[in-house]
């Protein structure tokens, strides 16, 4: 055995490197590689592949081993196949190894958008699952304060990839890692459109079941665009109870739909407060606006987020809410919520 140890990173550096043969992407971004592991003597390497097509696992096969033969000292490599169905090979506006794209829309801003994106992505990892929020909020990023990060993330301009942030098992992209706080960058035109791009396509998630898109609030061009440029599985519209944030969410619904996407569900935040001391639910505001929009679409209410202080606290502490507190009244919430997420997947599911 090599006295070295092994240094997992260059290891996946070296994967960076080995290309799908039709695709032209490289094996790590399109979520084909589903284990590296050391071994007493070496290393092995497991390798998806949506079904037994020998001829390009044994093309795969031969590039790893020559880029990963390269590494000093690393011992016997061992490579192995194994077939998953579900996987999307496809290339399209698909994001690289990512199984799920769900867009956190609203029609307007402060509704809780963010908070929802942040709880329902912890929720789904408590699960199990792995998950990624891209922050698409170009004109108010929130996710690294809820975070607790404020890192840049390193532009590897040789590679033009962008590898994401990883807080509480959760990876992180935010626009706001790409600027400082002093030094605010007004987001138009070309620009935009550019960073956007690279946002959705060139971030090395890896393997994902879940990526989040906390989208900008409002139905212009930004959001249309965004809309567009992906290929979403589906969108959750957040609305408080008024009537007057459910006509705005009505919009938002119409956007998913006109650009195609369907709509899984209503979350409905800021319903009722919740007792800190007792947990008991009472009504502040004028109730059911949730549900209301529902029916509207067409599509379940998904669950209804009340008030708590935890949450408006947890705003700024650099840990969402739920995975400070899993259990009690947030926690029943949302697992209801990431529930009827997944069975509104299921049907959309080909
Ligand atoms: N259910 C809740 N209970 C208590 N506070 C909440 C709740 N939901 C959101 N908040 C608080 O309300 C504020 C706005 O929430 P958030 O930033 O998630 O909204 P948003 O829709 O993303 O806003 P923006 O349009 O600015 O992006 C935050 O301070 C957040 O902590
Ligand atoms: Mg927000």
């Amino acid at each position: 055995m090599s006295e070295k140890k092994l240094d997992l990173n260059q290891v996946q550096r070296q994967l960076m490197q080995v290309k799908h043969p039709e695709l032209k992407k490289d094996i790590v971004s399109l979520g084909m590689v589903s284990k590296v592991e050391p071994q007493a003597d070496g290393l092995e390497i497991t390798i998806k592949t949506p079904n037994q097509d020998r001829r390009l696992q044994i093309g795969l096969e031969a590039q790893t081993r020559q880029l990963v033969s390269k590494i000093e000292g690393l011992g016997k490599v061992k490579i192995k196949f194994e077939v998953d169905q579900t996987m999307k090979m496809e290339d399209g506006n698909r994001i690289p190894g990512v199984k799920r794209v769900i867009a956190i829309g609203s029609g307007k801003g402060g509704v809780g958008k963010s908070t929802v994106t942040a709880n329902l992505a912890s929720a789904l990892s408590l699960e199990g699952k792995k998950v990624g929020i891209l922050d698409a909020d170009i004109y108010g990023p929130s996710l690294g304060k809820m975070f607790g990060v404020n890192g840049r993330v390193a532009l590897k301009s040789e590679e033009d990839k962008i590898y994401p942030l990883e807080k509480h098992g959760i990876k992180l992209i935010s626009f706001s890692f790409l600027v400082t706080e002093d030094q605010p960058v007004v987001w138009r035109g070309p620009m935009l459109g550019k960073a956007i791009e690279q946002f959705l396509y060139d971030v090395v998630w890896g393997e994902l079941d879940y990526l989040l898109i906390d989208l900008p609030p409002g139905t212009g061009d930004v959001q249309l665009s965004l809309a567009q440029l992906i290929d979403l599985d589906g969108a959750i519209i957040v609305t408080t109870p008024q009537d007057v944030a459910v006509l705005d969410a009505g919009r938002a619904a119409g956007m998913f739909k006109q650009v195609k996407v369907p709509i899984l569900g209503v979350v409905e935040n800021m319903s009722g407060f919740s007792c800190p001391k007792c947990g008991h639910v009472t009504d502040l505001f004028s109730k059911g606006g949730g549900s209301q929009l529902a029916k509207q679409i067409g599509v379940p209410e998904l669950g209804q987020v009340p008030l708590t202080e935890m949450l408006m606290k947890a705003g700024d502490s650099g840990k969402p809410a739920l995975l400070q507190e899993p259990k009690g009244v947030l926690g029943e919430v949302y697992s209801k919520i990431s529930q009827g997420l997944e069975e509104q997947i299921a049907l959309y599911a080909d």
